[in-house]
């Protein structure tokens, strides 16, 4: 697994493209993190998720995005995900290299994909 920054991710919106970076290098923490530092680590993560997932959307909102209850969906989706992965991890169900696969994937997934149609629909609407 590759924890780090390509430009790939970029979206060209500055204020998303330095919370997406941020939201990775939390992700890149978690993979470097000792057990000691773990829960923490997540705690920051889990945090920095609801920042983020708020801001795009309030961005969202303001350029009228067509497709903004999809997306606020699929953030939605991902917080449920991460929490029942947090709640097994806490069982003791769970391997760290299981969470770090599906936070990552999830990250390059969303990122390329699903907020870059978002930047399609603003460039296509101001140029
Ligand atoms: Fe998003």
């Amino acid at each position: 697994m590759n924890f780090d920054w390509t430009d790939d991710y970029l979206l060209h919106i500055e204020p998303i493209d330095r919370e997406h970076r941020r939201f990775l290098s939390l992700i890149k923490s978690y993979h470097n993190s000792s057990s000691t530092s773990e829960d923490l680590v997540l705690k920051d993560l889990s945090r920095y998720i609801e920042f983020h997932f708020e801001s795009e959307e309030r961005l969202m909102e303001l350029e009228a995005y067509s497709k903004l209850n999809e997306h606020k969906l699929a953030h939605l989706e991902l917080r449920k995900k991460f929490l029942s992965y947090q709640q097994q991890r806490k069982m003791g169900n769970l391997k760290k290299s299981e969470l770090l696969y599906f936070l990552l994937s999830w990250f390059v997934q969303h990122t390329t994909e699903v907020d870059k149609d978002f930047t399609k629909e603003v460039t296509s609407k101001k140029y």
